[in-house]
């Protein structure tokens, strides 16, 4: 049966993350809860809820040591890797961090990435990786850039996690008036601002929507997460809505991964070849080896041709900006 192991599982989403697995991981898999701190604790309370599940834990140390031999035990016999780590300016514990700049943080998580990903591919080479920590655009090209200079990059196994544009977007649209029941709205191009590109004009629905309302849909679900980080006072981001989306993700993954289903879902993958950017969020379906097939993105309107165009040119500059922080590590 699968192993699936959440890293960063103590944090603000790793933790609902780790709850929901727990919750709907089918009976015999193991979850393997790894952080840098906490994981105990949050290991010790999930594995108190009744379900037929194997809970393993590891704590890594702060500040962080390469190839850490904590993680490489936990990362043994792994399946998938749902990563949602990140490096806040707390948890850098130097005053020196308080100055740091997006630059900076970029480089300190890129490198986070490119160890975590370094330190469980070289345990467990065969595994699929879900990406969850932002830049998605970046953070998963520079994890195939990792997986290449190990010798066991899998094209059909990296995914960069963009399943809250979809969530969201298909409770914009069913808020927008019932019961228009939509169940999930397309979402393609990158996971992030404008790279993200609703394809409303799918949906039957659709055409029932004002052009003009369609827009401002558009826009909310590119700005949603700016949303709760305005509810949550600039204190956190979305943490319990991207749980739901990863969750439900990394179960997808595993349904594809035992044969139970072949689910089509939409993420940040390499495209091989089939559009004009290396990577980019299109439909696939999923299989016992990760990606079974890769789907075109099917009809799409003028206006989400010129959305596309948009997103294409940032996601291009998202991936160089990856390739070229993990060239000069590797
Ligand atoms: P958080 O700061 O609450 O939690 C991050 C966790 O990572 C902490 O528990 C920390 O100890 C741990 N960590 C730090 N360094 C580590 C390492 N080397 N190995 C293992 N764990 C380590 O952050 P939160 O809110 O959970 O966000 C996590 C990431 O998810 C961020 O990069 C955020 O931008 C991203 N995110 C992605 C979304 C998506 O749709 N893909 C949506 C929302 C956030």
């Amino acid at each position: 049966m699968v192993n699936v192991c959440v890293i960063g599982a103590a944090g603000g989403i790793g933790q609902p993350l780790s709850l929901l697995l727990a919750l709907g991981l089918p009976n015999k898999t193991t979850l393997s809860l790894y952080d840098v701190a906490g994981a105990a604790g949050v290991a010790a309370d999930i594995s108190h809820i009744d379900r037929d599940i194997t809970i393993k834990w590891a704590n890594g140390k702060l500040p962080t040591v390469p190839a850490d031999p904590e993680m490489k035990k936990i990362a043994q016999g792994v399946d998938l890797f749902v990563g949602a780590w990140t490096c806040s300016l707390s948890s850098l514990v130097s005053p020196a961090s308080l100055a740091m700049s997006r630059d900076d943080l970029f480089n300190v998580n890129a490198g986070i990435v490119l160890d975590v990903v370094k330190t469980c591919a070289s345990v467990s080479p065969k595994a699929c990786f879900a990406i969850v920590t932002n830049p998605v655009n970046s953070t998963v090209p520079i994890a195939a850039n990792v997986l290449k200079s190990l010798g066991c990059y899998d094209k059909n196994k990296l995914f960069g996690v963009s399943t809250l544009d979809i969530v969201r977007a298909t409770r914009f649209i069913n808020d927008e008036r019932t019961p228009l029941n939509v169940a999930t709205v397309p979402v393609v191009g990158g996971h992030s601002d404008v790279t993200i590109v609703p394809l409303f004009s799918q949906l039957a629905v659709g055409k029932e929507i004002a052009p003009g309302r369609i827009t401002e849909l558009t826009k909310r679900v590119q700005d949603a997460g700016t949303e709760v980080v305005q509810a949550k006072a600039g204190k956190g981001s979305a943490t319990l809505s991207m749980a739901a989306a990863g969750a439900r993700f990394a179960l997808w993954i595993v349904d594809g991964l035992l044969g139970l289903s072949n689910p089509l879902v939409y993420s940040y993958v390499d495209t091989d070849g089939s559009q004009d950017t290396k990577f980019l969020a299109i439909p696939v379906v999923l299989g016992r080896n990760g990606i079974q097939q890769r789907l075109g993105l099917g009809k799409i309107t003028a206006t989400e041709e010129e959305l596309l165009k948009i997103a294409k040119k940032a996601v291009t500059t998202n991936i160089s900006k990856g390739e070229a922080f993990a060239k000069s590590k590797l």
